[in-house]
């Protein structure tokens, strides 16, 4: 992400109006947040921009519904995430409104630059629609079919619409993706991308007629632009696209360095947008970042579900920074992630106020007990104090690394780590025993508060103000004005401390004992019983083979590429050949394993298994649904 401009760029996703921001939106923004951070740390000028999507059916309907103006019912919400963002900290530069007037005329120019190159034609839309996620469904023979991503009920459209040519740029975004395949992270979504690419892209619709709620389109105010085509432009309108007098500016900071988004609108951002980029011909954002979703109970958190946390119940309950730091460790970016209050208050307890907190207290408290208030580095470091300084280079190395590659979770186990090191040598070295002469007393301190003191510089961008607490405590601060990472590689353990008491940075949760579940009596003698949780960590997902082909190396294996509608294409590994014919099973749609680690077999890495059942023969007969369901359908 290196930068000659020396500049940070990063986005969120806008979002939705139909409620007040919960838990998940404030994953998003905070990862955004604590990448700004990470950036400022390394002295580059950032620009942070979240905001709201506020056009479209979706906000229309949510507005007729409650007898309101949209803009009015819109409106209504904006204080509850602005208040939200600051109150846990979120140091946004910009937050956009689609609603404003100068995005309207960015998302205009967009439109009529893109028309001019003839890469807009007007025609008819006919097909499904899903409200919810304000997009246009695959054809299929099937009513009112469920939204393949969100498993909503759709609806028919059909109407004038002008159409983005998408389909010409298939060849260069194949080619975009191959030159770069650090865009996304991680990187196996990329993969995904790539084979919906592969099997053919159709144009887009970029305007409706059947609903009001939008931005004219140019030269055809029958039309407003749709929703999607006018929501992704806000990462340039934000930054002065479209608008002359503010050219510099969009040119210091376009291309974005960082987009953040959820796992459920990769496709939105991982091609439309780019393309939408080629037309105008601008430069591709650097990386996108692609974050699994947070779950309650093992589902996705919704209105609809009663799922919902609320991030100002939390901060009620627990501080901001405690849980900025407990989704940035404890949510893994990969993969979704399960969100439990109990496990929230565990970490706290066990991270936060016993490795970290009391580190700090129990060094400080003993110092001062001991009339040792300024404290400067020996002249000589002895060898446990040199091995915890040349365990800290290391992990600095896997932090930075990880950091810069948006595993935040990855990076603050390595930190973590660390700290438990700092900790072990604190308890084993015992500065508390009559024994321990003053220089060595001076020297474990010394080594502790310098552990502490690299602790908070890295942890600055989780935790900012718990951090100058920290770093207060030590009698120093963060230096903004300067490289912080350089300076720690190059760091010397030589900082001069003056302790000072302060009140306990973290305080202690007092955990409710939780109830066992209560499990009905059964006869257990044959079988091991799961519990539903259990089971639903099995993601089973229907797929179609969309091609087969043997594995000459092995007598076993077949090899399927099994298309998963919107979730992509795999390559899926089988051992049938024995029973079955390549072409046998073309076409065929079966059950397939979707979340089983991926597995290197002959040269080829399995992502998922296909079910079979064997018959009294032996012969594995595929498990398949009675009638066909849509590819990427997950049973339950
Ligand atoms: N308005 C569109 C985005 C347009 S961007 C040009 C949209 N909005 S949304 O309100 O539905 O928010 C989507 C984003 O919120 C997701 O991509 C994700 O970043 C975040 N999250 C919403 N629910 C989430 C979880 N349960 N877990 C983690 N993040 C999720 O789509």
């Amino acid at each position: 992400m290196a930068d000659s401009k020396n500049k940070f760029y990063v986005t969120t996703p806008i979002y939705y109006v139909t409620a007040k921001p919960h838990l998940g939106s404030l994953y998003s923004t905070l990862l955004a947040d604590i990448a700004a951070r990470w950036n400022k740390l390394k002295g580059k000028k950032t620009f942070f921009l979240t905001g709201t999507d506020e056009h479209g059916q979706k906000i229309a309907d949510a507005a007729k519904k409650v007898g309101l103006p949209p803009k009015e019912f819109i409106d209504g919400f904006i204080d509850s995430y602005k208040n939200l963002w600051h109150s846990y900290q979120l140091d946004y530069n910009y937050f956009i409104r689609t609603t404003e007037n100068f995005h309207a005329k960015a998302v205009q120019h967009w439109i009529e630059y893109v028309q001019k190159k003839g890469d807009i034609y007007k025609s008819v839309y006919s097909g499904w629609y899903c409200v919810s996620d304000e997009t246009y469904l695959p054809e299929t023979d099937l009513q009112n079919p469920p939204c393949p991503s969100c498993g909503r009920t759709s609806i028919f459209v059909s109407e004038s619409s002008y159409f983005f040519k998408l389909s010409k740029y298939q060849d260069a975004l194949l080619e975009f993706y191959e030159s770069n395949p650090d865009f996304i992270t991680p990187a196996e979504r990329l993969n995904e991308v790539i084979s919906f690419v592969k099997s053919g892209l159709k144009d887009l619709a970029i305007s409706r007629t059947t609903v009001k709620w939008g931005i004219p389109f140019p030269g055809d105010p029958e039309h407003v632009v749709y929703v999607w085509a006018d929501a992704l432009n806000n990462y340039i309108s934000a930054v002065g696209y479209g608008q002359p007098q503010k050219k510099a500016e969009f040119d210091f900071w376009w291309p974005a360095d960082l987009q953040i988004l959820g796992k459920d609108i990769v496709r939105f951002h991982a091609v439309f947008w780019p393309a939408f980029l080629m037309a105008a011909d601008l430069e591709m954002p650097k990386r996108l970042l692609v974050h699994g979703w947070i779950k309650v109970n093992q589902e996705k958190m919704s209105k609809s579900l009663g799922n919902v946390i609320d991030p100002n119940d939390l901060l009620k309950h627990y501080g901001n920074e405690p849980v900025r730091y407990y989704l940035a460790r404890h949510m893994s970016i990969a993969q979704d992630s399960e969100f439990s209050i109990h496990d929230l208050e565990e970490k706290i307890n066990a991270d936060l106020v016993n490795d970290l907190g009391n580190l700090l207290n129990r060094a400080i408290t003993l110092s001062l007990k001991n009339d040792l208030q300024d404290l400067a580095a020996p002249a000589k470091w002895s060898p446990d104090a040199l091995e915890l300084k040349k365990q800290f280079l290391q992990m600095l190395e896997l932090f930075i690394s990880d950091m810069d590659n948006c595993f935040y979770n990855r990076a603050l186990s390595h930190l973590w780590r660390f700290i438990n090191l700092a900790n072990s040598y604190f308890q084993h070295q015992e500065p508390w025993k009559n024994s321990i002469d003053k220089e060595k007393f001076n020297e474990i301190i010394a080594a502790t508060c310098n552990a502490l003191y690299i602790s908070a510089i890295l942890l600055e961008p989780i935790m900012p103000s718990k951090m100058v607490e920290l770093l207060d405590a030590l009698g120093t601060k963060i230096d903004k004005n300067i490289d912080q990472l350089a300076a720690l590689q190059n760091y010397n353990w030589d900082q001069k401390f003056k302790l000072k008491k302060i009140e306990p940075l973290f305080t202690k949760i007092e955990i409710k004992k939780m109830e066992e579940p209560k499990i009905e009596k059964a006869d257990m003698t044959d079988t091991k019983f799961i519990n539903i949780e259990q089971f639903l960590n099995v993601e089973l997902v229907a797929g179609t083979i969309a091609e087969c082909s043997e594995i000459p190396e092995s007598e076993k294996l077949l090899k399927l590429n099994v298309d998963f509608g919107p979730l992509g294409q795999r390559i899926i590994l089988s051992g049938i050949k024995k029973f079955y014919k390549p072409d046998e099973l073309v076409g065929k749609q079966a059950v397939f394993v979707f979340n089983l680690a991926p597995r290197k077999m002959i040269n080829y890495e399995s992502h998922g298994m296909l079910l079979t059942a064997a018959d009294q023969n032996g012969k594995p007969e595929i498990i398949m649904p009675a009638n066909p369901v849509i590819n990427g359908t997950k049973l339950k």
